[in-house]
């Protein structure tokens, strides 16, 4: 764990749990990092603000120079607030309406257009623009089967096989693509994957078709590991790699452009933890079952995706190891963190964390069964900072009646 135990336990004191807690210095440093892997002097790293639109964890990127891989007019509205200025804003959503192509463009962001029907109808209405189109990189890898972007049965990107019907719309509008783009999947398994996918794409990047490039995109998808024993991928030996096809391509290419990439998991997944408290033990024949007083709305990605999320017992480390299913405080039975997992003994009021909370957790929250998100806290070079209340019950139900009544 990055923070420590006490001081987590402390955090749950002061502010009560649930409580989401991010480590700021880690996340800050995970960005850091991807510049000592991927050595290239024109790469940008693009945070895929996706993955935690915490205010904090923004500004703290924004002032380490990232860029922002945004979705929605939300999450450029944000990243303005945050300090990111639209030319450091990539906007890379799906299924876009007329709408909110024309409020993300008037903000100045740069479109990363992922189907033939929205380049047309972006071209009719905004000729001579600048865009980087995103492509289908026909390649299949990620930690779930909902987690894979690439390959035929997806919804994404234009397929490489359609370059010369992009080219006509481009001509017909007079568009300049200064990029291009791909992504793969998230938690991608294998390093050849992204290679390859990086390959494909720049098969399609040759002068002929696309003379005015800047930039190419690459995605995010950056895996980190979940489980104690899982080995950390060597991002060394992947960044050599993947900077030595990037100048093999500027070669044939013949000009050096820049590297873009745009992970989320891989910056905020591990710097954060959810601190739950158990308050039912249950034995039903046998079967341990620790009830805790926050549930999947809160972390969905046990639930949604069977994913593996390290849990501690912060109250009881050196109890006697028993094996639970812990479980949440929703209405279902699918809603659980973790099931028959090995823990030291988990008492009434022991407070659990659930560990690399960073990425998809707060940002996929919800209020199902009117249950509002926790707090979250924001640690940085030793200093807390309650970055976001939790509503209380009261606000949470005046929210949801707002002005209809
Ligand atoms: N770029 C694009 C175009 C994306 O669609 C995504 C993620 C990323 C970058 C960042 O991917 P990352 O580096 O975070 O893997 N909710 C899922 C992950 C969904 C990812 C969606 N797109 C989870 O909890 O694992």
């Amino acid at each position: 764990m990055s923070l420590n135990r006490n001081l987590l336990l402390e955090l749950a004191r002061e502010y009560g749990t649930p409580l989401y807690v991010y480590d700021g210095d880690m996340i800050v440093q995970r960005y850091r990092e991807l510049y000592d892997f991927i050595k290239w002097p024109g790469l940008k790293i693009h945070y895929a603000m996706k993955a935690n639109y915490n205010l904090r964890i923004l500004k703290a990127l924004q002032a380490a120079g990232a860029g922002i891989d945004a979705v929605s007019p939300g999450d450029v509205m944000l990243a303005l607030k945050a300090g990111f200025s639209p030319d450091r804003i990539i906007y890379t959503a799906n299924n876009v309406t007329d709408d909110e192509m024309r409020q993300v463009k008037s903000l100045g962001v740069l479109f990363n257009i992922g189907s033939l029907s929205r380049l047309e109808k972006f071209g009719r209405e905004f000729p001579g623009s600048d865009i980087c189109l995103r492509f289908n990189p026909d390649v299949v890898d990620g930690e779930h089967a909902k987690l894979m972007t690439g390959g035929d049965l997806t919804k994404f990107g234009i397929l490489l096989q359609d370059v010369e019907k992009v080219k006509e719309i481009i001509a017909r509008y007079n568009l300049r693509v200064v990029g291009l783009h791909e992504h793969t999947g998230s938690g991608l398994q294998h390093t050849s994957s992204v290679f390859k996918s990086m390959e494909n794409l720049m098969a399609a990047a040759t002068p002929e078709n696309f003379p005015d490039l800047h930039f190419l995109d690459f995605g995010g998808g950056f895996k980190v590991p979940y489980k104690p024993d899982e080995k950390r991928v060597d991002y060394v030996a992947m960044g050599a790699e993947i900077t030595r096809l990037f100048t093999e391509f500027c070669g044939k290419y013949g000009r050096k452009l820049q590297m873009y990439f745009e992970p989320g998991k891989y910056i905020v997944a591990e710097g954060a933890y959810l601190l739950v408290t158990v308050n039912t033990i249950k034995d039903n024949k046998g079967r341990l079952i620790a009830g805790c007083n926050s549930g999947f709305p809160q972390l969905i990605r046990p639930m949604l995706y069977e994913a593996y999320h390290h849990i501690e017992n912060l109250s009881n480390p050196d109890g006697a190891q028993k094996v639970y299913d812990v479980c949440g405080n929703i209405c279902e039975t699918g809603d659980h963190f973790a099931q028959q997992r090995e823990l030291p003994e988990i008492r009434e009021d022991d407070v659990l964390a659930i560990q690399n909370a960073g990425a998809y957790c707060y940002s996929m929250g919800g209020v199902y069964n009117l249950r509002a998100m926790p707090a979250e806290v924001f640690v940085k070079s030793g200093r807390v900072e309650l970055a976001r209340k939790a509503l209380s019950a009261e606000e949470l139900v005046d929210m949801i009646i707002g002005e209809s009544n």
